[in-house]
């Protein structure tokens, strides 16, 4: 008998990006789908299995009858429901893009490239709670795993250059809205030889605070802009999203000891694809074919770029990586600064193995158990 699979929040856009992942690799061929709609239950759903009629994300008595839920609602949805029908009895699988459950005790972090045997050693002693990882965290472990499993890292340090899509689909349209208020503002100077570039940046410059500068979401502006601070603030000095990288990566790891990890996350004005440069402390000195040979043979999706102008500019950045499960390691570098120092730049996209991707994966491992 099929698994009947529950889908919440599959209308957004890490809900979408797991659908759309799911069509492609024929995955809804052995599942029974229901849709559910905290909004609009009653209405049509996707006509993905032929036509079916939206469920009511908050009948429980409908929840209860779920083998497995995936839910790309968000944390407050999560909060809301998954005690209370662990409460009711429910002992499927759940399966979330929430942070919420992240570091409960009886959740497993899931990035199978990374993690696989954890996630069976979870999946053998009971566990029925499996979480995807904060994106920049997911890319990171997918760029670096091979130095991690080879226990070469004493320490990392990174620095992300992360894209609107993190933020969620009203950044990204917001974006947009800046760039094309920014062009508005000095469109007739480009065209007017005698108005220099010095006052054309100062037009558009001074266009960012006007009163319909659309800056509600990111609440500043982002195009032409960086913005580093991400999340709220925690204790030490960092955002939420800076203390989520090494608690997160060390759970997926399931290290003996806490790998340090720290740094700083920035916003910048790319749509779907973070970037990430890290310095890496190494705990001995390896050759780069060595280093290259590390990192390929973790995982099938890592593209080493060469640490050339043309290879970087083409294959290491975001719009060379966008809407694939490629991940662009670049820039390899022994930093001149100190012994076995090691810089990298990694390019993946957020929304695939940073956030639908995993998901999508724990999915299968679990229906094929
Ligand atoms: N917190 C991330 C960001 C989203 O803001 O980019 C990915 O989990």
């Amino acid at each position: 008998m099929k698994n009947t699979v529950g889908f919440i929040g599959w209308r957004g856009m890490v809900g979408s990006v797991l659908i759309q992942r799911m069509i492609e690799e024929n995955n809804f061929d052995n599942i029974h789908a229901v849709f559910f709609s905290t909004s609009e239950s009653g209405k049509p759903g996707p006509n993905i299995q032929g036509s079916n009629i939206l469920q009511d994300a908050y009948n429980f008595d409908c929840l209860l009858t779920m083998d497995i839920i995936v839910s790309c609602q968000g944390g407050k949805y999560t909060d809301s429901t998954y005690q209370k029908l662990r409460g009711l009895g429910w002992n499927g699988y759940w399966i979330d893009a929430a942070s919420s459950l992240r570091l409960h005790e009886d959740a497993i972090i899931v990035l199978d490239p990374i993690n696989l045997q954890e996630m069976y050693d979870a999946i053998n002693v009971g566990v029925k709670t499996f979480v995807g990882g904060n994106c920049t965290v997911s890319l990171m472990l997918m760029a670096l795993g091979g130095l991690f499993f080879n226990n070469l890292i004493e320490w990392v340090l990174f620095s992300t250059y992360q894209a609107a899509s993190g933020a969620g689909s009203k950044h990204i349209i917001e974006l947009i809205r800046q760039m094309g208020y920014l062009y508005q503002s000095v469109s007739d100077n480009l065209e007017k030889k005698q108005c220099s570039i010095l006052e054309i940046e100062k037009i558009m410059s001074k266009s960012t605070q006007d009163i319909n500068f659309p800056k509600q979401e990111f609440l500043a502006p982002l195009a032409g802009n960086v913005l580093p601070w991400i999340d709220c603030a925690v204790q030490d000095n960092q955002t939420r999203e800076e203390w989520k990288v090494q608690v997160e990566a060390n759970k997926i790891l399931n290290s003996n000891y806490m790998i340090p990890i720290d740094g700083t996350c920035a916003r910048v004005g790319t749509f779907r694809c973070h970037s990430q440069a890290f310095t890496i402390k190494l705990k001995k000195d390896l050759s780069y074919s060595n280093i290259y040979d590390i990192l390929k043979e973790q995982n099938n999706w890592i593209k080493i770029i060469p640490n050339n102008m043309h290879s970087t500019l083409n294959l290491l950045t975001p719009f060379a990586v966008t809407g694939t499960l490629n991940i662009a390691v670049g820039r390899i570098r022994k930093l001149k600064i100190g012994q076995n120092l090691l810089s990298i730049f990694s390019v993946g996209d957020q929304l695939l193995w940073g956030a639908a991707e995993p998901l999508r994966r724990t999915l299968m491992i679990l229906l094929s158990i």
